[in-house]
Order: C-alpha cells, then structure tokens, then sequence
C-alpha cells in the first residue's frame, strides 16, 4: 500500500476507524501531531539502513505511514528473510523478532514496545517440552509460530494460524503434541475430524488472553440483531467460535476473505481489534460491528518508541540468540516452510 504523506491524507484513513474504543478514535489535531514524528522515523529508517516490520495488530497509524512491510505471521517471516538492510525494526512481540532473527541472522532486529511478551508464548518452557518429549516419545511435536526460539528448538515442526491445518494433516506421523494453544488445538481436532484425518493430537494448556475473551454464546444474538451477519473468527477462538463461523483463518486469511465477500453484509470480525481498526478504513464503506478486544504487547509498540528506537538503537530490545537455539528453531521454521510449499 502506498503509504501516507499528509496529516491530512492520514486523518481522512483513521477517521472511519471506531471499534468502540477511546483508543481508536482518531481527530485531525492528533493527525498533525503525529506527522513529525513519522517524518523523522521515515529520515532516520535512510540514516540507519532499517525497515519496519508490522504485525496487523500494532496501531493503525505504524502501518499507514512507516512500515515497509506489514501481514500475518507467516507473511512477516517470510518478509523477514528478504531484508538487505542492516536493521529490522519489529514493531510487534518478541517471538516474532526471534523468528525473523534466526531466518536472517545477520541483521540487528529491535522490538520498540517495553511489552515484548505473548500470553502463548509465555505459556510454556523448553524445559517443560523436553519433558513431555520423554512422555511422548513416539509423537512429533508441532509448535505455534507464537513460541520462543528455546521452544521451538525443541520441536519438529512449527505452524502458524494459515498452515496449521495442512501441515498437521500432511504430517507423515499420526501420533502429534501441538502446542501450546489448547483453544487451536481444539479447533485443529475438530477440523481434522470434519475432514476424515484421523490423527491422535495431545494438547497442552496454553491460550491468547485477547481471544479467550470472545464468548460463543453471543454469537447467535449478534446473528438476530443483524441479519445477513458474516462471522469471521481466528483460530485462537473457542471452538465454539469457530463452529458458528463463516470463515476461520489467519489475520491475513481473514483480509482475503473479506475482500471477496458481499461488501453489503455486516461483519462481526473476531480477533484482536488492531484488525478490525485496518479493515475499517480499508473498507470505509462496510459495516463491522463491535468487536474490541485489544492485546496489550502488540499495543505497546507505538510511534513514538519506533522513532526512539531509530534515535538510540543501543537502547531497545535487540534480539540476541544462542547460536545452537538457533540453528535447531530454524530447523523446526525451515520444516515450516517446506511443509506449507506441498
Ligand atoms: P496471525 O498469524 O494470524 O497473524 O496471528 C498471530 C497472532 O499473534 C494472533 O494472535
Ligand atoms: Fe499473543 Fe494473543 Fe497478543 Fe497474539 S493477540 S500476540 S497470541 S497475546
């Protein structure tokens, strides 16, 4: 997308943007405010030879003025490994820095915002993988892509929301550990079942805090107060979610399909409302109803710490990885990519 060069131009984008949050209400003056800033980061990304990696969840604002490469997770990995420049400014959460880390390990990657964290992430240990590889040793272990490099080095092969269900049903074992999101997991079962693989998965007991949130039961009120409701859902959602949804799928997933939906139907859009927010003014025209429900590590990326990053990289969260995690996680990355190319 070709990106922004007017406060003016910036405000006539974020203005459609209302999930129902103070955080998502856009003025003119906060525009303005804004526009020194994004010039700065913009001169400094030439200075220091950096690019801008985005997640979709990160505020609006990041996407539409500074950063040369914004998606998915899986989208953003294989961005990652594209990168000739010298720096990678990741404004998201510190898996994905570790991720584009170990497939481009020459680069100096940054996080900017002080929440690094992931509830899935944090949810388990590599110690606590070994152990279950002792439990289960005739299974092969499938990792999120929202684990740490520790985890995924210990793991055989890694997915993300848009490849999980091809390359666990392609996998050559019948016998998985997925982990750590149980809420996927399930899901993944379900879909598994839905389509005659029979594979027996072992879960673990992690979740997103962000998609937790979303209660299946509301679903069917939502659908009586808006006839012709297209319900849209990520993975990370109770499978009760996802059973009463129109499509499942990645943040990217869910982009494509809505582009090629009825642009008169209303959209309930379930995941973190950093998407809903780029819909909105991707698609001022169609109506998304409330949905807010905000995950605060990808909101702690912001502006001001990417133009604080630029101006004192000595100072941010740079990735650092242990040469031998590495090369096992790109292992467990690079079977990823090979798995979802078949
Ligand atoms: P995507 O791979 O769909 O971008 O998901 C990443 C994520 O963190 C979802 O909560
Ligand atoms: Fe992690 Fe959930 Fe935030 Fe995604 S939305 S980064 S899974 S806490």
């Amino acid at each position: 997308m070709k990106k922004i060069e007017s406060p003016a131009e910036l405000f006539e984008k974020l203005q459609s943007v209302k999930p129902g949050s103070v955080l998502c209400n856009y003025s003119m003056e906060q525009c303005e405010k804004m526009f020194p800033i994004v010039e700065e980061i913009n001169a400094l990304k030439k200075e220091r030879n950096a690019v801008i990696l985005a997640h979709s969840y990160v505020a609006p604002e990041i996407i539409l003025t500074v950063a040369d490469y914004d998606g998915d997770s899986f989208k953003l990995s294989q961005d990652a490994t594209k990168v000739k420049e010298d720096t990678i400014v990741f404004a998201a959460v510190r898996f994905m820095g570790e991720t584009a880390k170990i497939l481009n390990p020459t680069k100096n990657v940054l996080i900017p915002g002080p929440l690094t964290g992931c509830s899935l992430a944090d949810s388990i240990t590599s110690e606590e993988v070994k152990a279950l590889r002792k439990k289960f040793p005739e299974h092969s272990f499938v990792c999120y892509i929202n684990t740490t490099a520790d985890v995924k080095a210990e793991c055989d092969v890694c997915v993300t929301s848009s490849n999980v269900m091809k390359i666990v049903a392609n996998l050559e074992n019948d016998k998985i550990l997925f982990l750590p999101d149980r809420l996927m997991g399930a899901n993944l079962k379900n879909e598994l079942k839905e389509k005659n693989v029979d594979k027996e998965i072992v879960l673990t007991s992690g979740c997103c805090y962000v998609h937790e949130q979303y209660d299946p039961d509301l679903i069917q009120f939502f659908r009586k107060q808006n006839p012709g409701l297209l319900v849209v859902s990520h993975p990370e959602c109770h499978p009760g979610i996802a059973l009463q949804s129109d499509f499942v799928g990645s943040t990217g997933q869910m982009v494509e399909f809505l582009q090629k939906t009825n642009k008169e139907a209303p959209v309930l859009l379930l995941t973190e409302c950093g998407l809903n927010a780029r819909m909105q003014y991707e698609m001022p025209d169609r109506q998304f109803i409330g949905s807010c429900s905000m995950c605060k590590y990808m909101k702690s990326n912001s502006l001001e710490n990417i133009l604080e990053t630029l101006r004192h990289p000595e100072k941010a969260h740079s990735i650092e990885l242990d040469d031998c995690v590495a090369q096992k996680a790109k292992k467990c990355i690079d079977a990823m990519f090979e798995y979802a190319a078949r």
